[in-house]
């Protein structure tokens, strides 16, 4: 098994909000987060895809393929958007990272045509990671 990685960025304006609780809550729980006129982060993406290589191509998978798949699903939607507003399949969710990667996983999951989506890695500053491997 084979593990190949495709990095991308993004940059991406969010509110960390939750519509059922009171503005006091929220301050609470998301702090500058919730500065409800927005704030950006510089995103990491790292897509890694699992599998065999295939003898004919040497490849797992072509990694022009598998970026042109995350440029269609992902990076086209969420690059210079706001997640909240603008970003189809962030519609009523959180945008943490936690649920962007999430959100991220199942955008390409079916979409991967050679081995298997093994995890979804992303970063939001230089200290935090977020990994989703579908479990
Ligand atoms: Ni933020």
């Amino acid at each position: 098994m084979v593990f190949v990685t495709r990095r991308e960025t993004f940059s991406a304006a969010h509110r960390l909000f939750n519509p059922d609780l009171t503005d006091e809550e929220n301050e609470k729980i998301f702090g500058k987060c919730s500065n409800p006129n927005w704030h950006g982060h510089n995103y990491v993406l790292e897509v890694v895809v699992a599998g065999e290589i295939n003898p004919e191509t040497g490849f797992v998978i072509d990694v022009k393929e598998l970026k042109e798949i995350i440029n269609k699903y992902v990076i086209s939607k969420v690059d210079h958007k706001n997640l909240n507003i603008d970003t189809d399949f962030m519609r009523g969710i959180i945008p943490s990272a936690e649920n962007i990667a999430v959100a991220i996983w199942n955008q390409i999951k079916d979409r991967i045509p050679y081995g298997k989506l093994y995890s979804v890695k992303l970063s939001e500053t230089e200290n935090n990671f977020f990994e989703y491997r579908g479990e």
